[in-house]
């Protein structure tokens, strides 16, 4: 035995540790090379038959290669348990076979559908569709619509003041009771001929039932030109009901006041679910209020500076979740507005 001899060994040894990729493997080696019957150990075992100059010097020689194949496996045994453990937590995480996990997705309110979809057929009608603020002021949800300070009208609308108060002691700005209030914004920053349409939230101090929310939406109508009938908004307003209500559909026009129309009326479809004969949807009457109308009153024209002699138009306003309660036969406004995905679910589909 040579010290080159210990170091062939030492080199082999080494060699062979590289390939070993596992515990069970690094045990092996460790018993091949350095257990009680390993290659090494057998030198250190022949120690004694060696000439006694060179024992000393090859005895420690194999005592250091001992330490040094000891620490190899360690580190080594080190290694491979760090990337043994990467492939473990990587089988717990990534199974790739796994069938994917859906997302939730999500959809349109029945409320934002139904304003969508009315807005496209007037849009189909060359309407264009504007919004307003909801905080208002007097002068236009009020003054400007022909309802002046202490008029009666006003009582017709429960609203919603804004804290603050002006010198002559009345309150300038609420939440908008209506979009009617848009008519006058909307002639003020034009001028005529006039189409549009005005979807937007609208709020009144309302104890809340099945067909009353202290919030809730409104679409506004306004069509102001030279020439302007009566005969146009009933041909534009029976196009919307059948459009939406289907085909068959006829409707009814009866006297309603509102204050910034002349004349006013309320405008009722026949009933869509027993055709007319009376059922509970419309209350047995055989018709189904949707909306107000009328004639621009021709004070409102000249409040925003036109001339009534010339100009004429006519209005409308409805409540977009009536229209929704109508056409899915929803039976309490408060579920538009109390969050339960068991409601919102059923419509995620419809009108997307
Ligand atoms: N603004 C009215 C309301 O809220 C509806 C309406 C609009 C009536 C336009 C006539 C013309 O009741």
């Amino acid at each position: 035995m040579t010290t080159s001899d210990l170091q062939k060994i030492t080199d082999n040894a080494i060699a062979s540790l590289k390939s070993v990729s596992s515990t069970e493997e690094a045990e092996e080696w460790r018993v091949a090379w350095i257990g009680r019957n390993g290659k090494l150990t057998d030198i250190l075992r022949s120690i004694g038959k060696i000439p006694k100059e060179e024992r000393r010097s090859i005895g420690m020689l194999a005592n250091q290669t001992k330490s040094l194949l000891e620490e190899s496996l360690n580190s080594h045994l080190e290694s491979i348990k760090v990337s043994e453990q990467d492939v473990s937590s990587t089988k717990t995480t990534l199974d790739v076979t796994l069938p994917g996990r859906n997302l939730p997705s999500g959809g349109l309110h029945p409320v934002t559908k139904i304003v969508r979809m009315i807005s496209n057929i007037f849009k189909n009608m060359g309407f264009e569709i504007t919004e307003g603020p909801e905080i208002e002021l007097d002068k236009y949800n009020f003054e400007m619509l022909n309802i002046p300070q202490g008029h009666p009208a006003r009582d017709m609308w429960n609203t919603l003041w804004i804290d603050y108060v002006n010198d002559d002691g009345n309150y300038p700005m609420l939440l908008r009771t209506h979009t009617s209030p848009m008519q006058a914004r909307h002639m003020e920053s034009t001028k005529p001929p006039i189409r549009v349409l005005v979807p937007g939230k609208c709020y009144r101090y309302e104890a809340t039932d099945a067909t009353h929310e202290w919030h809730f939406q409104q679409i506004e109508g306004l069509v102001v030109d030279k020439g302007i009938t009566f005969a146009n908004l009933k041909g534009t307003l029976y196009e919307f009901a059948r459009l939406v209500f289907g085909e068959e559909r006829k409707i009814r026009f009866r006297c309603d006041y509102f204050p910034f129309v002349e004349p006013g009326v309320d405008m009722s479809i026949d009933c869509f679910i027993c055709n007319g004969q009376g059922c509970r949807i419309c209350s047995d009457s055989g018709w189904i209020e949707i909306m107000g109308a009328g004639m621009v009153h021709p004070n409102v024209l000249e409040g925003v500076g036109y001339d009534s002699n010339i100009y004429s138009g006519f209005a409308f306003g409805m409540g977009p979740e009536r229209i929704a309660m109508l056409k899915y036969g929803i039976d309490d406004i408060r579920h538009f507005y109390s969050n339960d995905l068991r409601f919102l679910k059923q419509f995620s589909q419809t009108y997307s």
